[in-house]
């Protein structure tokens, strides 16, 4: 991960002062750093080695960075990492503009690597996010959406990134297009399980270890899984007020809808949820070298479920 963070620091390198300005306040802020850890865990699991992996670990850092921009802007969110968000301080034009950067910043980085298919894999994770971003747009203040709008949802905004950075350590070690498949389902689960967790933690969580507010999505009349699951085991009575405040964006019933969620069991339900894909992940890891990488790998996959950061 060192050689990591120096390639980061070096291609965050640009003439334009307030570039380098908005894009280190966002990436020193730290964050887990998952993908590139996911990209180079895979790496470490197949037995390869070699500088390329620590440029492509930046080049899906930087995108998920991008996205965090964007995403904030869109979500009008005042804290990411423990810190106010970037929009906040620099102004919701810097922040898309910057997000531009690094996106623009991470392809130069990947033609640089002259595989052709990786380039596939990242153009189509980007495309796939985008689209996913904007199916959530449209999704917003609707209650009827299903469990499956849900996962499509989340499929596309986030387990498409981690599976990109585990089918790129694949690509890279010109793996068997039965391995590729096995690294890219790893990625794809434990992206989908990840992004699970997150939804409960937005009601279940703890703003200071998560670095970010909770009770957002609600805020915002997004129906994710916990209050999806909800609305689905609730009575007529409490199923009109999640409704209403998913279609007004009704925060201020944030105490009633979160005892709805709480008697029906919904948060131990969308957690199941998640460790099905986890599990769905493990299973994938099956068909993998047996090493401490992997290991690692298993790890990962298990200790995401109690995650509370
Ligand atoms: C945040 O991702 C966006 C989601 C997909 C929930 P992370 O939780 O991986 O963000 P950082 O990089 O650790 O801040
Ligand atoms: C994260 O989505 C952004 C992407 C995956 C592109 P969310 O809006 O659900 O995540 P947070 O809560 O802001 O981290
Ligand atoms: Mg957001
Ligand atoms: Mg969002």
């Amino acid at each position: 991960m060192l050689g990591m963070d120096q390639v980061i620091k070096r291609r965050l390198a640009s003439d334009v002062p307030l570039v380098s300005q908005v894009s280190q306040y966002i990436i020193s802020a730290g964050g887990k750093r998952l993908r590139p850890a996911l990209l180079l865990l895979m790496s470490g699991a197949l037995g390869l080695a070699g500088e390329q992996r620590l440029n492509m670990a930046a080049v899906v850092e930087f995108i998920h960075t991008a996205t965090l921009l964007h995403d904030d802007v869109v979500d009008e969110s005042t804290l990411r990492r423990g810190r106010a968000t970037a929009n906040e301080v620099f102004g919701n034009p810097a922040s898309v503009l910057v997000g531009d950067f690094l996106y623009s910043r991470a392809f130069q980085m990947m033609v640089e690597a002259g595989d052709m298919r990786i380039m596939q894999t990242l153009a189509e994770a980007t495309n796939v996010i985008a689209e996913g971003e904007v199916l959530q747009l449209m999704n917003m203040h609707n209650a009827n959406l299903t469990q499956d709008d849900y996962l499509l949802v989340i499929r596309s905004k986030t387990a498409k990134l981690f599976e990109a950075s585990a089918r790129i350590a694949a690509l890279l070690f010109k793996s068997s297009p039965a391995i590729e498949a096995h690294c890219a389902k790893y990625g794809q689960a434990l992206g989908t399980a990840f992004q699970v967790i997150d939804d409960v933690l937005d009601y279940d969580g703890d703003a200071q270890v998560m670095g970010k507010n909770l009770g957002d999505d609600l805020r915002e009349g997004k129906a994710t899984l916990p209050l999806i699951i909800a609305m689905d085991r609730a009575n007529a009575e409490e199923r009109a007020l999640i409704q209403l405040a998913i279609e007004t964006s009704g925060g201020q019933d944030m105490a009633q809808i979160m005892d709805i969620m709480k008697k029906t069991g919904a948060f131990q339900a969308t957690r199941d949820v998640a460790a099905a894909e986890a599990q769905r992940a493990l299973y994938a890891l099956e068909n993998l070298p047996q090493n401490n990488y992997s290991q690692a790998l298993y790890q990962l996959a298990s200790q995401l479920l109690g995650r509370r950061a």
